[in-house]
């Protein structure tokens, strides 16, 4: 089993081989998220922290169900009612939990690089829960064992990701993680919403969703990311649906098999039509949640195991 890192702040420092590691543990943690007693002992003794500055219900609460599951004492954060109102800043608020030895420490953040700049600042395993427009690691791993367990491979597969790219840290993870397993990536949305520079990226581009969705194996929406526009990036949310949003009819570009993806939280009728949404014979997108759960806990299990081997060694070094 090969997992070096000691944070899991972004797909961009993972391996190939870290990726693979983390996936097979986390099928072993799907199969015991289907008995009736959950109940593993990997984070015995251990306290995780939540900390999300950001609104969050699937990634939060599947961190918390994930830690528990695993035996962690875990504490949510209100960070709307902590000191950070009262003007704290991050690095103090970070400061603070440190003193109060987390192992731990899950995190969401609005800026960019704010979960990098907190993970040099403490002693403990630090997740990025999703920062800014940068990365959200363990959406990507949840969707690439998805990806796996419904197309029985997570290489050579030829990936669409559609719609708000230019706002979209789930969209920067996927790209990162399916180019790292050698996917064929595509991105298809309005050039208003593509980020710069990305021809440079390595993925085919393109602004009509029908030429786009040929052939695809798997295809990947994206909610429209408001709060990060300032501006109009799209005449109109009709309009929007009508040349972007995913309904049976433009579907039908992409391979008969094709699986959808969302990452939630979905706005019908404005990136994807619900019915299609809800149709499990096509939409895997509870199936990603349920895949939430497991990632979590395998990326939390193997930091913890990181953690432990290091501080044991510190040990060993203070005694000889
Ligand atoms: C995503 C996020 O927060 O980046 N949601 C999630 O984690 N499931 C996507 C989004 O907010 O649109």
């Amino acid at each position: 089993m090969t997992f070096r890192a000691r944070h899991l702040l972004g797909i961009e420092h993972l391996a190939p081989e870290e990726i693979r590691t983390v996936l097979d543990l986390a099928e072993k943690y799907v199969e015991l998220n289907q008995r009736t007693v959950k109940q593993a002992d990997s984070l015995k003794g251990m306290t995780q922290i939540n900390m999300f500055f950001e609104a969050s219900t699937r990634t939060q609460a599947s961190f918390e169900l994930a830690g528990k599951r695993l035996g962690a004492d875990v504490m949510n954060m209100a960070m709307q009612h902590s000191s950070v109102k009262k003007g704290e800043t991050l690095i103090d608020t970070a400061l603070t939990l440190n003193a109060m030895h987390p192992d731990l420490l899950v995190v969401r953040h609005p800026a960019s690089g704010a979960v990098d700049l907190l993970a040099q600042k403490v002693n403990c395993a630090v997740l990025n829960a999703g920062d800014g427009r940068h990365e959200h690691p363990t959406q990507a791993l949840l969707d690439a064992l998805t990806i796996r367990r419904a197309k029985g491979r997570i290489q050579r597969l030829t990936v669409a990701i559609c719609g708000d790219i230019a706002h979209s840290r789930v969209a920067r993870s996927n790209l990162i993680l399916l180019g790292k397993m050698e996917n064929r990536i595509r991105l298809i949305g309005p050039p208003t919403l593509m980020p710069s520079g990305v021809r440079d990226l390595g993925c085919e581009v393109y602004e009509d969703m029908r030429e786009g969705l040929k052939d695809c194996d798997v295809v990947m929406m994206l909610r429209l990311q408001k709060e990060r526009m300032d501006g109009g990036f799209i005449p109109s949310e009709r309009e929007y649906y009508h040349r972007y949003g995913l309904d049976a009819e433009k579907l039908a570009y992409a391979k008969e098999d094709a699986i959808v993806m969302h990452p939630g939280p979905m706005n019908r009728g404005v990136e994807i039509d619900g019915e299609l949404a809800d149709d499990i014979n096509r939409s895997v997108i509870q199936d990603q949640v349920e895949m939430g759960v497991a990632v979590r806990m395998a990326c939390m299990d193997l930091l913890a195991r990181n953690l432990r081997a290091e501080r044991g060694r510190q040990a060993a070094g203070v005694m000889v």
